[in-house]
């Protein structure tokens, strides 16, 4: 990346150059790389809310347009036109497929669909009322002791087996780690479906009835893949990169990935929104939370509300909105109480000045649980299906920085602000 601009620093009478650079789109950035040499300084941003991590060309995000981009191409355009698989490929290969290209992809990931069979008894070392996320965090992390030819990471080819061995387990893990909650017995992958309908099936399906999802369900659950296949550098993708720029394995890195997602701030919001949106219950007790959302001596926040990045609207938030519609639709529940909790809580919250003034609108979270709901998911395989969906956004973001020949071990720096030197005291001095 060429620096047309300058910037320049004065610290102290002495004055620092630093290289302006110009992203494709987006805002420039200065390059602090050579300050501390320069200078002997530290830029202080915990949260990171003013500081590129890396430079990347997989997905960007424009926060006051409400835009999304995979590889150039937005998302709602994906969202209607294509489907989750086609949006893989884009995603680790930077190019839309033309059909042998396609056909050759889907073909490499569902021979890849079943899992080893002794992960089968992995499995059964977790309680039954193990969270999910915590069964898959295990199991991804384990992935590395099962496949071990793909976790070279020098070797190009064996990037690629372990991506393509993710995106294609990750359906059968999710699923397997489902009826195992449920008591239920592991169901196979069924390669002649669709990715999304192959999920399905291997949640609801069970020995003793026949199974075939609705097109209009899994057409909905498409859609949620798609719209959380990637999100530029999210906590979770960071703290994959993280891992990645040690030289850990890849089933490593996707783990430490899916455990970051876990959090409530961050993956796990669906579910606790879904649970907020129960909580509150009925349209006449929104106002109440609308005051406790605003009361700064209350935690209390609107979960599925506000986002670090998109200061206007979250373009996903809009298409998960219409897709609740539809699929409520489609299975017989427009009165879904718990949509109009939503429909209504939102209507109210954009009105109010302290929403307005602060930018907060609803996000992916606020209309996905509720789809997931209706689908027939419990509210904690609301996290464990972002994961599923997310898994080839960390993929293709850590293949981007391990094929990078710059890439340096990611080490951030730190402000002390703990005690100067002191000496040790024998316990009875102290
Ligand atoms: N409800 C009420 N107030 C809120 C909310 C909310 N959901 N979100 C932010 N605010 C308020 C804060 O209290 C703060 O107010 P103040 O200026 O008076 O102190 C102001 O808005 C700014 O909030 P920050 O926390 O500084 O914003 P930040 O960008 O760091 O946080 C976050 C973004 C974490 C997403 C936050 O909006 C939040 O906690 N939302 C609820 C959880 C959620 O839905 N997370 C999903 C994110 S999307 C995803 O991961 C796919």
């Amino acid at each position: 990346m060429n620096a047309e601009r300058i910037a320049t620093l004065h610290v102290d009478g002495q004055e620092y150059k630093l290289p302006v650079l110009k992203p494709a789109i987006g805002p420039d950035a200065i390059d602090i790389r050579k300050l501390y040499k320069m200078a002997n300084l530290f830029t202080f941003d915990p949260g990171f809310t003013s500081t590129a991590a890396c430079d990347s060309t997989i997905t960007f995000i424009d926060g006051e347009a409400g835009e999304l981009l995979y590889r150039g191409y937005p998302v709602d355009e994906l969202a209607e036109h294509s489907h989750f698989l086609e949006v893989c490929y884009l995603l680790l290969y930077g190019e839309l497929p033309n059909q042998s290209q396609l056909d050759d992809f889907e073909h490499r990931v569902t021979m890849h669909t079943m899992v080893h069979d002794q992960m089968t008894y992995f499995f059964r070392g977790f309680r039954r009322d193990a969270h999910p996320m915590a069964i898959i965090t295990g199991v991804m992390g384990a992935m590395s002791a099962f496949y071990h030819d793909s976790t070279d990471i020098a070797d190009p080819e064996q990037r690629e087996i372990a991506s393509i061995r993710m995106i294609a387990k990750l359906p059968t893990i999710v699923a397997m780690a489902f009826k195992y909650s449920i008591g239920q017995p592991f169901v196979f992958p069924k390669n002649n479906l669709n990715y999304a309908a192959n999920f399905l099936h291997m949640c609801f399906k069970v020995p003793t009835e026949k199974f075939t999802a609705a097109k209009a369900v899994s057409r909905a659950l498409d859609r949620i893949f798609i719209l959380h296949a990637d999100h530029e550098q999210n906590a979770s993708t960071s703290t994959v990169r993280l891992a990645g720029s040690s030289g850990a394995n890849p089933f490593a890195c996707i783990a430490a990935g899916i455990a970051c997602l876990w959090g409530p701030a961050h993956g796990g919001a669906n579910e606790a929104c879904l649970l907020m949106l129960r909580e509150i219950g009925s349209v006449d007790r929104i106002a109440e939370f609308i005051r406790r959302a605003k009361d700064p001596s209350d935690p209390f926040r609107l979960m599925g509300f506000g986002h670090r990045v998109y200061k206007n609207f979250d373009p996903r938030a809009k298409i998960m909105k219409q897709s609740a519609d539809e699929i409520l639709h489609e299975l017989g529940d427009s009165d879904n109480s718990t949509l109009q909790v939503a429909r209504e809580l939102e209507r109210i919250a954009l009105e109010d000045e302290y929403f307005q003034e602060r930018c907060l609108y609803p996000n992916v979270d606020f209309y996905s649980g509720i789809i997931l709901d209706a689908v027939g998911f419990p509210t904690d395989m609301f996290t464990p299906i972002f994961a599923l969906s997310r898994t080839v956004g960390w993929i293709s973001q850590w293949k981007e920085m391990i094929a990078d020949p710059d890439v340096k071990i990611g080490r951030p720096r730190q402000m002390y602000v703990g005690k100067r030197n002191r000496h040790y005291q024998p316990v009875k001095a102290r």
